[in-house]
C-alpha cells in the first residue's frame, strides 16, 4: 500500500459518516410522507437506537440522563472538569423533515468519533445530548426533554396530553425512565455549573440563508413565544339560510374577524420596528356536526406569537385580548381560552458568539450574525446560565414540512466549526 492510499484510509470520512447516519435516520420515521419522530414514541426510540449503535461504535460512552435523555460521552483527561455539552433533539413534527433536531446530533456525534479516531484525548468530558420532546406539536410545550434535565417543568406542563389526547407528558415521560419524583419537584438533574458550554448546531429555518447565499452562520438569539393550543369561539348555530346577518352569531366570522384585526396590528408593529410573527396553525370547526347549511357555533383553533423581546410579546397579546373582547361585544360570540404557554426567548453568549465566528474565519467559512426565528433546547441552557451559542446550517424550503433539504457539504462546513469549538474551548 502506497502512502497516499494509507492517509485516504486513515482519514475519518465525515462525509460518508454523516450521509450513512441521516440514511439511517430517515428509516426511522413512523411516517410515509415526509419525517415523523414522535416524542416519546416509535420514531423518536428508533432515532435513540440509531445514535447508541453508532456511539458504540466509536466506543464512546452512553447513557441516558434523569429525564430519559441519551447522553455521550467522549471522556475527558480530568473527568471532573466542567464538560463542554452539544445536543440537539430527536423528536420531529408530524410529518417533517430529517434534519430538524437530527443535524445537531448527527453533527456532535461524528465530531466525538472523530476525535475517538484520531485518538485525541480532551481535556474535560466533551457530550452530546440528544432531548426528547423539543417540538411543541406533540405536547404544546416546547423543549420538554432539556426543561426537564434543567428543573424547568411545572405540574401543569406533566399534566398536559399527547396530541392524540391519550397519555399525559407524565405518563410518556414515565414510560421512558425518567425521574418523574425530581422532575415533578423541579429539581436541576445536572449542576448548571457542570456544564462550560452548550453548543447547539441546527438547520435555519427560514430562508434568509439560502437568499443570502451563507452555508453557516452564528446566531445571535432565539425568539421566545405565547401559545394558546386551543382558543375556543363559541357562537350559535343556524339555518344559513334563514339568519339574517344582524341575528348571526357565527363563531368563524367572529374568529376570521379576530385573526384579520391581529394582521393589521401585526403590519403596524412592524413598521414600528418590532420583532413579531403570528400563527394560527390549528384551526377546526367541529367536523361531526358542520355543514355548508349550518352557521358555525364553534371554532377552535391555536394562536402563536413569536418575538425576540419579552415586552412586544406581551404586549401583543394584550391586544389580543383587547380585540377578543370587542369582537364578542359586537358578533355576541364568546373566547374561551386554554393555558397560556409561555417561552421566554433567549440570547446566545457574546464570547461564544466570537469564539464561533473565530473558529468560522480561520476555516474560512462564513459567519455572519443571524437571529434564530425558530425555538432551540439552547434557549433553556442559555436561561439557565450556562454559556450558550448556536451554528446554523444553510437549509432549502424552509423547515416543519417534508421538503426541508440540506446539502451534507453545509453540513460538514458547520460540523467543522463544531468539532473545532469543542476542541479548542474557551
Ligand atoms: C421548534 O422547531 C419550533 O417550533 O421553533
Ligand atoms: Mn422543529
Ligand atoms: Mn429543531
Amino acid at each position: 500500500m502506497n502512502t497516499v492510499t494509507e492517509n485516504i484510509q486513515l482519514e475519518f470520512d465525515m462525509f460518508a459518516e454523516a450521509e450513512r447516519l441521516f440514511s439511517e435516520l430517515e428509516a426511522t420515521s413512523t411516517s410515509t410522507i415526509g419525517i415523523t419522530r414522535e416524542a416519546y414514541g416509535a420514531g423518536e426510540q428508533k432515532a435513540i437506537e440509531v445514535f447508541e449503535a453508532y456511539a458504540l461504535k466509536y466506543d464512546l460512552e452512553t447513557s441516558f440522563d434523569g429525564a430519559g435523555n441519551l447522553v455521550i460521552v467522549l471522556p475527558g483527561i480530568d473527568r471532573n472538569a466542567p464538560c463542554i455539552a452539544c445536543g440537539s433533539h430527536l423528536d420531529s413534527v408530524p410529518q417533517g423533515g430529517n434534519f430538524d433536531g437530527a443535524a445537531g446530533i448527527v453533527a456532535g456525534i461524528i465530531s466525538l468519533a472523530r476525535m475517538r479516531h484520531e485518538s485525541f484525548a480532551p481535556a474535560c468530558d466533551l457530550k452530546v445530548m440528544a432531548f426528547r420532546c423539543e417540538e411543541s406539536a406533540w405536547f404544546g410545550k416546547p423543549y420538554i426533554g432539556s426543561c426537564a434535565l434543567l428543573g424547568k417543568l411545572s405540574q401543569d406542563d406533566l399534566e398536559a396530553r399527547q396530541r392524540d389526547g391519550k397519555e399525559t407528558l407524565a405518563e410518556a415521560m414515565e414510560r421512558c425512565g425518567a425521574d418523574l419524583d425530581r422532575i415533578l419537584a423541579a429539581e436541576s438533574l445536572v449542576d448548571p455549573k457542570s456544564i462550560a458550554a452548550y453548543l447547539e448546531m441546527h438547520i435555519e429555518q427560514g430562508p434568509v440563508m439560502i437568499a443570502r447565499d451563507l452555508p453557516t452562520a452564528v446566531v445571535t438569539g432565539i425568539r421566545g413565544a405565547i401559545r394558546h393550543r386551543k382558543i375556543t369561539c363559541l357562537g350559535r348555530a343556524g339555518h344559513s339560510g334563514a339568519v339574517p346577518r344582524w341575528l348571526r352569531q357565527d363563531a368563524f366570522f367572529a374568529t376570521a374577524e379576530l385573526i384579520s384585526a391581529l394582521d393589521e396590528h401585526w403590519r403596524v408593529l412592524l413598521e414600528r420596528g418590532l420583532d413579531i410573527v403570528v400563527t394560527s396553525g390549528i384551526v377546526k370547526t367541529n367536523a361531526a356536526v358542520h355543514a355548508m347549511t349550518r352557521i358555525p357555533d364553534e371554532i377552535t383553533f391555536s394562536l402563536e406569537i413569536r418575538s425576540q423581546s419579552t415586552d412586544a410579546l406581551e404586549a401583543f397579546y394584550h391586544l389580543m385580548e383587547t380585540e377578543c373582547n370587542n369582537i364578542a361585544k359586537e358578533r355576541k360570540v364568546s373566547f374561551q381560552f386554554d393555558r397560556k404557554l409561555y417561552t421566554a426567548p433567549a440570547r446566545m453568549n457574546e464570547r461564544w458568539i466570537e469564539r464561533l465566528k473565530d473558529i468560522s474565519e480561520r476555516l474560512s467559512m462564513t459567519s455572519e450574525l443571524i437571529p434564530s426565528g425558530a425555538g432551540h433546547d439552547a434557549a433553556v441552557f442559555a436561561n439557565a446560565g450556562i454559556p450558550t451559542a448556536m451554528i446554523f446550517i444553510r437549509n432549502e424550503n424552509g423547515s416543519h414540512n417534508p421538503e426541508e433539504s440540506m446539502e451534507i457539504e453545509d453540513f460538514i462546513k458547520g460540523t467543522e466549526i463544531l468539532y473545532h469549538a469543542f476542541k479548542e474551548p474557551l
